[in-house]
Formats: structure tokens, sequence, C-alpha cells
């Protein structure tokens, strides 16, 4: 059944820009073009819409991203330890202003080509050459499941740190002396770019070798790297599936819903490194934003979206990430992917159950915040790369 989300017009600020309502509240519109009129089709929504919500993301929420590299060099190690990587490579980058290097760990099935590639975006920097398993990132689930994984060193592409986290990739490109431009992306934008750079290597001969398709990569991150999955998903169109676990206030949370979970203000307040100073702004101002983050999700159409929460991760607002979902699929119905495989609009849909429809999946998961065992199985059970 597809579920459709009503139309209001909007109230206050913008009394020509449709709105559309989820769960009471008014949302932006995806679909309402910022000259006014409505987008009625997949190619209007490509060249015209898309470009307008990607820019207003960048200049009010993530950031400027970094420009591509002027040069980019692999080293590759072949073989781990015990559980081992089968590869890892050193991505080395080179912008105007220096060099920087982060890793890429890659860990294929012992035998047959790979069903598809979980690409981790890990701040936690917990896949190592010997990762073993457990919930976060089990590699023996993963690969025996006859999918690869790529676990890119998160924390090496820009420390999650207020004082270091220029001194990854960003200083290669900003000088180190001066202040970042207040629109520039920081921790979290480096991240998703991070991730743009490991989808260019898995293009390369030398990935394609390891028998990765690249044509069927998924990126995922969990909590703060769901955020920055989500922005690359939105930003860059070769991943065909994107997955946010549990990624909350900035990922998939409405952002109009500021008061549940973590607001604006408290994540800006304790994470200043992860977010440029123009989305500063909209702490305690929320309904301001040009954007809210159904929009982010619908940039990702007609990729699969993968929204998944955890039922007591308060924080992440668990209802507010559903109902973003909802409220991204008026643009997968334009491709003509807008069932979301829910049975219902209500909250709280059943736990422990993966809902998939054509272009978009969500699953709530009983217990908290976490990456776990059981969300892995719904991810390897339910088929994402198809349709
Ligand atoms: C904190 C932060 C969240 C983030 C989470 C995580 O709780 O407030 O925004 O998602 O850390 O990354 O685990």
């Amino acid at each position: 059944m597809t579920i459709g989300v009503d139309r209001a017009p909007i109230a206050a600020a913008s009394a020509d820009q449709a709105a559309i309502l989820l769960g009471g509240l008014e949302v932006p519109d995806p679909l309402a073009l910022d000259s006014g009129g409505r987008v009625t089709s997949a190619r209007q929504w490509e060249q015209q819409r898309r470009p307008e919500l990607l820019k207003a993301f960048q200049e009010n929420v993530y950031g400027t991203s970094l420009l591509a590299p002027t040069k980019t060099t692999y080293s590759e190690d072949s073989g781990g330890s015990g559980g081992g990587s089968t590869k890892k490579v050193t991505i080395m980058v080179t912008g105007p202003e220096g060099k920087a290097s982060f890793t890429l760990r890659l860990f294929t099935p012992s035998s047959g080509k790979p069903r598809g590639t979980f690409l981790l975006i890990d701040h936690r920097g917990s896949v190592g050459d010997d990762p073993g398993s457990g919930g976060y990132a089990p590699v023996s689930t993963i690969t025996g499941g006859g999918y690869a994984l790529a676990a890119l060193n998160a924390e090496e592409v820009a420390p999650d740190d207020a004082g270091s986290y220029r001194t990854g990739v960003i200083n290669a490109f900003y000088p180190a002396g001066q202040d970042l431009p207040a629109d520039a992306g920081r921790t979290i934008s480096a991240w998703a770019w991070g991730a743009s750079r490991a989808m260019d290597y898995l293009q390369t001969d030398a990935a394609t070798s390891t028998g990765i398709d690249p044509s069927k990569v998924a990126v995922i991150g969990h909590s703060r790297g769901g955020k920055a999955a989500l922005w690359a998903g939105a930003q860059d169109p070769r991943f065909p599936v994107v997955i946010s676990n549990n990624s909350g206030s900035t990922g998939a949370k409405l952002a109009r819903r500021d008061s549940a979970g973590e607001s604006i203000a408290a994540i800006n307040a304790q994470f200043p490194h992860w977010f440029p100073e123009t989305y500063k702004r909209f702490a305690g101002n929320a309904d301001a934003l040009p954007v809210d983050q159904n929009e982010l999700l619908a940039l990702i159409a007609p990729g699969r979206a993968v929204v998944a929460s955890a039922a007591d991760d308060g924080n992440a607002d668990p209802q507010g990430e559903f109902l973003s979902y909802l409220g991204a699929a008026p643009v997968y119905e334009l491709y003509g992917l807008g069932e979301t495989g829910l049975p219902s609009a209500s909250w709280p849909p059943a736990t422990g159950k993966g809902f998939r429809g054509p272009g978009m999946s969500y699953h709530l998961r009983s217990g908290g915040h976490g990456l776990e065992d059981a969300d892995w199985q719904i991810y390897l059970g339910s088929d994402l790369f198809a349709r």
C-alpha cells in the first residue's frame, strides 16, 4: 500500500510555498519549486528541484563539500591476518594546500562474487586488519551472507574532535592558519566526501579484480556515521543504496521536531566541529530552515533509502525518523517507487520487521541506540540491491 502524505498550504513566512503534513507537523514539500509551482516529473526533479535542494542543504545544513582532489593515488596491501582484510588500501589525496591519506579495508566472501558491498563510514575506527565479529561490523556475518564489507576509517578522514578535526583531509584544501569559511563543511561533510573517494577507488580495476561490483555499493553509517552516509548518498548518485542506522538529529530525524530528542542547539553545542557555522543560525529556530530532513532522504531517489531506528533511542527521535521516511515518498513516486513497504502511516510500526518498498526500506528494532546483529540480519536478508 502506498502511504500518502497530506499537503497543506504553509501558513506563516512563505505563503506561496507548499508544505506537507507529517504527523500533524507542516514540513517543506520536497516537490515545491523555489520559484513556485510543483515538480511533476522525474526529469524536472533531476534538472531543477534536486540541484535547488542540494544547494540549500549545502548553504544551511552540511556546508560546502571539499573539491575533488587534484591528484589521488592508492597503495594496496593484500591479505590480512586471521579473519583479516582481503585488502588494505591507503587512499592518498592532494589538494591545493597539501596531502592527506586514509585507509579503506576490504573484506570479501571466500567464494563467489559478492552480492553487493557495504561501505561502512567507520567513525569508531574499529574495523582493523583482524576485526573479528560483533554487532557494529560483524565481518564474518557479512561475508558469510555473500556480501563484501569496505570499511572507511573516518577518524583518519577527519578526526572527531573539535580541536583537531581539520588535520585529516580538510587542511589539504584550506590554509591551516585561517578560519574555515562560515559555510564550509566540517567533520560530517568530510566523512561524506571520504565515502565518495572510497567509491572512486571501488570503481578502479584494482578493486573490481576483488569481485566487488562498484554498481552495487551501499553506503552505511551508524549514528554520526549515518548522518554522513545520508549526506554522501544525497550528493553522490553512484550509491544505489544508502543506509542510515539510528542517525537521529541532522540525519534522518525531521528537523522540525526540534524538541524531540537531540535539538539543533544541543548537537551544535556538543559537537561544534560537525557542521558549518551557517547551520548554527537555526539553533532554537528549526522552522526557519528552508529544508527538512525528509528532503535529504528524497535526494537519494531513485536509489534505495534505508532508514533504521531503535525503539528506545530517544535521543535520535525514532518517530521523527519514521515521519521523515514517509515524507520522502512523494519524490520516489515520481519514479513509480513511492510504495514505502509500511502497512500504515501510524506510529509505531511493528518492531524487528524489515519493511521494503521498491525503492525505500525501513525497520524499527527494539532496544536502544546501536548498530547491532539484529540490524545486520535485516540488511543482509532484504535483498537491498534488487528493486
Ligand atoms: C551523540 C550525538 C548524536 C550521535 C551519537 C552517535 O549521542 O548526540 O547526534 O548520533 O552521539 O554518533 O552515537
